[in-house]
């Protein structure tokens, strides 16, 4: 596997020499690939629907180990068209976490639904199980837990209502031996280009191991329409380009060894990190096994440090810096979460990517501990 790292990059007027997420050492490994796939799609003009679509999805599913992948335009559409395969709709409630990207509250309410946010467990920041029971009501519809980071929230604690996973940042990961993807009911990923399993553009993915929101699924993505120009239902525009298809295959096939180079570079930042003061690394859930989308530190006076880091060519991030109930968008629906509110302060991303040397990790940690001591 290649261990180059890309050219620095400008992030403003800084130069960025170890990047937050390093897209192009990952190409580079499956450039030869891509360029014959997409020549072969070139050829045929089969944009849309391609062969290559169907390939992927029984590929991906085989790896996820449920009996079915739907591609679909996006995660956030994933996730909007799992639950509306569940027949989530207008007067109904969802529950999901406030610490999560916007992306999961956005496709709840797309649906019609109401989001109703729990907090966050304080040590690994996954969703809080035992606060779902309280939020359920009447008009519970689902549970969303969200695989935050790359590991999977602990559903087994989550009964009688219907769970979604929100798998985006979890492709590959696992719960109690379970791949993420057959915990619940459904399960929405995302292929937006800095995932584990990332395209060249935006795409998703609904998993199931229902034969019922399979269908349902394959239907609500191409306008409602079993057969051209027959709509039974209303529908939506939300495909897997065929492009797109050629990309993920290619890259599923390397991603079980990403995986892996991501814990064992986590697991080399926990071990440098553990004689640095004012530092929570990230805490793994017994029974996981995660595929590390992040490393997320926690850190006091985070935003002087995160500048500190970027000033060092560092490309540090936070996720995500604003907890649901206090973004202008779903600010309306109030409440207070502590974890999510004090945690959203202290999250720091640090670099990670398969690619991650020993050496940039040695001056991340240097440049992190710099900072602290300030
Ligand atoms: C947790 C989570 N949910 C949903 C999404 C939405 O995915 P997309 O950007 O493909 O719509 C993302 C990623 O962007 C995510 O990280």
């Amino acid at each position: 596997m290649g261990r180059r790292a890309g050219p620095p990059v400008a992030w403003g007027e800084r130069v960025i020499e170890i990047p937050l997420v390093d897209l192009r050492a990952q190409h580079e490994q499956v450039a030869d690939e891509v360029a014959d796939g997409w020549a072969e799609v070139l050829k045929t003009t089969a944009f849309i629907n391609g062969p290559q679509v169907a390939r992927f999805e029984s590929e991906f599913a085989a790896y996820q180990e449920v009996p079915h992948a739907i591609g679909v335009g996006n995660g956030t559409d994933a996730i909007e068209l799992a639950l509306r395969a569940l027949g989530v709709g207008h007067g109904d409630e969802v529950v999901l976490p406030a610490n999560t990207f916007i992306a999961t509250a956005e496709a709840v309410a797309r649906c019609g639904a109401t989001p109703v946010l729990v907090d966050c467990v304080d040590d690994t920041l996954l969703i809080d199980a035992s606060q779902v029971s309280s939020a359920v009501t009447s008009r519970t519809k689902a549970v969303v837990p969200v695989h935050l980071y790359g590991q999977a929230a602990p559903v087994e604690l989550i009964t009688g209502v219907p769970v979604v996973e929100d798998a985006a940042q979890a492709q590959g990961a696992r719960r109690n031996g379970v791949a993420v993807g057959g915990l619940g009911v459904a399960a929405a990923t995302s292929f937006y280009p800095g995932k584990n399993l990332g395209a060249y553009g935006d795409s998703g993915a609904v998993l199931t191991t229902s034969d019922a929101i399979a269908e349902s699924v394959k239907l609500l993505r191409e306008h409602g329409s079993p057969r051209k120009y027959e709509h039974p239902v209303l529908g939506f525009n939300s495909r897997l380009d065929t492009l797109q298809a050629v990309v993920l295959s290619a890259k599923l096939r390397r991603l079980e060894a990403w995986n892996q180079a991501r814990r064992a570079a986590a697991a080399r930042y926990t071990e440098m990190l553990a004689d640095v003061e004012r530092v929570r690394v990230p805490v793994v859930l017994d029974g996981n096994l995660p595929v590390w989308h992040l490393y997320v530190v926690r850190v006091p006076d985070r935003d002087r440090v995160l500048s500190s880091l970027h000033a060092a060519g560092i490309g540090a991030g936070i996720h995500y810096p604003t907890p649901l109930h206090k973004t202008g968008a779903f600010g309306h629906l109030g409440g207070s979460f502590p974890v999510a509110e004090q945690s959203a302060a202290e999250l720091l991303s640090l670099p990670l990517f398969p690619e991650i040397t020993e050496s940039q990790q040695t001056r991340v940690v240097e440049a992190l501990t710099e900072a602290l001591n300030d």
